[in-house]
């Protein structure tokens, strides 16, 4: 840090902030006792922020919360259209959360791993309860990345397989073996990684891997459903829609692509690997960050039946698309497809606090009682998460919050493809549920995206720009290449999405414009 650093705190240094008296005695939830300023100083002196160099950023100073709300010191309300990072699903500061969790506090915070509790019990039981199929069992874990990394151990002791095959568009967590399992970028500063990982293409019909021009459907202001499950527009709806140019909506037939239908794919990797060397195939239920990808129609089926018929495990992560994110409490009984291990984190505690957990199916359960479960945390189901997670579980029942969020995912599903025919900027829109993303692109005809993939800095800027201008505005979104997540809370009234979607309107107005002088003169959109 620099004295003429703009983040730094006027007449203070990185001294003077380890100094603090301040910093010192400590900022208490009822006492807050810092300015943003101030938080902001300690915060470039002190913390490491995750994906980032450090230099360049300038993090948002977060004093509270309530509903579908979140607020800086200087009391500005941002609507939260992302649950932070899809984890906020109740949105903040749910009564029924924070008061379990300082109830809790006062009881018992803190068990041995060999030690068992009331919390944890209970919420082991009740996740056997609302999971689908025979999942029945689950060791916890501190978060998603842990969670990956037991299900990877679990399906190579039982299997005594060593490959996992796992897909490109894909995040499973930051962790040496979740990040070799992922596919995304994120990968890369991890690698080499842990070895045996075995990568598949992904069902993504806007940009099939295997090249196929996938007939898309177009949304003339509104929808028509024709499956139940999945945003479809009927034929006839789209030939009253002519321009022709316009690719909204996703189709759901993947036809015969062997990708996009998923087994065929799988058949033919395994068929190079060896079927009898691979314990698992990992996949996101819904892809999240990658570009939330719904799987069409019959994928999951076909890629459960491969798994069958060569004794390879099927690991479902559900830890964004779970705990109602896509209008079911998780995203696989869309397709009544039951995977051997599941993995859940985020919404299962609305991220109050950090869990994550590894359910199994019966036979895994049946398994354990005389195999070893050789792994383990120090926090293994820590009784103030579980707590937390309890109090979410009953939290959504009694709320009906599952069903809310089909309600509301039935108006993004009308809304989201209405504003992308509106906005040239919009190559795509797509989702389900609460969980949508709109593709940007500098041409619908080409697809070029708006920005080039995994772009950094400048490269970068009109998805940071667009970021700032929504913020700017009062709206919180999440960006990630050229996607722009829609993701909010799964408890948002309707009266909240149409604002969000008034501001998502605006925004896209200023990338249309600026896509617009970019044919005029070359500027960047955004700029
Ligand atoms: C699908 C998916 N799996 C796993 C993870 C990793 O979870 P965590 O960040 O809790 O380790 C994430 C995090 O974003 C995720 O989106």
């Amino acid at each position: 840090m620099t004295a003429d650093d703009p983040q730094q705190t006027p007449g203070m240094t990185a001294d003077d902030t380890k100094r603090s008296p301040a910093a010192s005695r400590g900022p208490s939830a009822d006492r807050p006792c810092l300015t943003g300023e101030q938080i902001r100083a300690l915060d470039r002196a002190h913390v490491v922020h995750s994906w980032s160099t450090q230099s360049q950023i300038s993090p948002s100073v977060v004093s509270g919360g309530e509903g579908r709300y979140f607020w800086g010191p200087e009391g500005r309300r941002i609507l939260d259209f992302a649950s932070l990072v899809v984890n906020a699903n109740l949105g903040h500061q749910h009564p029924r959360v924070t008061e379990a969790i300082a109830s809790q506090a006062r009881r018992l915070c803190v068990t041995a791993p060999a030690m068992t509790d009331e919390a944890r019990a209970r919420l082991a039981a009740l996740l056997a309860e609302i999971t689908p199929g025979d999942l029945t069992m689950s060791f916890f874990t501190n978060g998603g990345a842990d969670a990956t990394e037991n299900a990877i151990k679990l399906a190579r002791w039982y299997t005594g397989r060593q490959k996992i095959v796992a897909r490109y568009r894909s995040y499973h967590g930051a962790t040496a073996g979740a990040a070799s399992v992922t596919g995304d970028p994120r990968r890369w500063a991890a690698e080499p990684g842990v070895p045996g990982v075995v990568r598949m293409f992904d069902p993504y019909p806007y940009r099939c891997p295997a090249g196929h021009d996938h007939p898309q459907v177009y949304a003339p202001g509104g929808r028509e459903t024709t499956t139940g499950r999945s945003t479809t527009v009927s034929k006839s709806a789209a030939t009253a829609f002519d321009d022709d140019t316009v690719a909204l909506l996703p189709a759901r037939d993947p036809g015969a692509c062997p990708v996009c239908s998923g087994g065929p794919h799988l058949e033919e990797i395994l068929q190079y690997e060896g079927p009898h060397t691979v314990a698992a195939v990992i996949l996101e239920t819904v892809t999240g960050t990658n570009g939330v990808l719904v799987p069409p129609d019959g994928y999951l089926a076909s890629i459960r039946e491969v798994c069958d018929r060569y004794g390879i495990l099927l690991i479902l992560d559900e830890v964004m698309s779970g705990f109602g994110r896509t209008g079911r409490w998780f995203a696989c009984e869309h397709w009544d497809v039951v995977p051997d291990i599941m993995t859940v984190a985020k919404g299962i505690t609305s991220g109050y606090l950090p869990l994550g957990a590894v359910i199994v199916s019966e036979r895994l359960a049946d398994w354990l009682q005389d195999h070893e479960f050789a792994g383990g945390l120090t926090s293994t189901g820590n009784p103030l998460c579980c707590a937390a997670g309890i109090a979410t579980i009953e939290a959504m029942r009694e709320e009906k919050v599952v069903e809310n969020a089909a309600a509301m995912g039935e108006v993004l599903a009308a809304e989201l493809p209405r504003l992308a025919a509106e906005h040239p900027c919009v190559g795509e829109a797509r989702g389900l549920g609460l969980l949508w993303a709109l593709e940007l692109v500098k041409d619908r005809t080409t697809r070029e995206p708006l920005v080039p993939f995994n772009a950094k800095g400048e490269a970068a800027g009109p998805m940071r720009r667009l970021f700032e201008a929504a913020l700017a505005r009062g709206l919180y979104l999440m960006t990630h290449f050229n996607l722009v997540l829609v993701a909010p809370p799964l408890t948002i009234t309707r009266a909240e999405l149409d604002e969000g979607l008034t501001i998502l309107d605006e925004v896209l107005a200023v990338g249309d414009e600026a896509l617009a002088c970019r044919a005029r003169n070359g500027r960047a959109p955004f700029a």
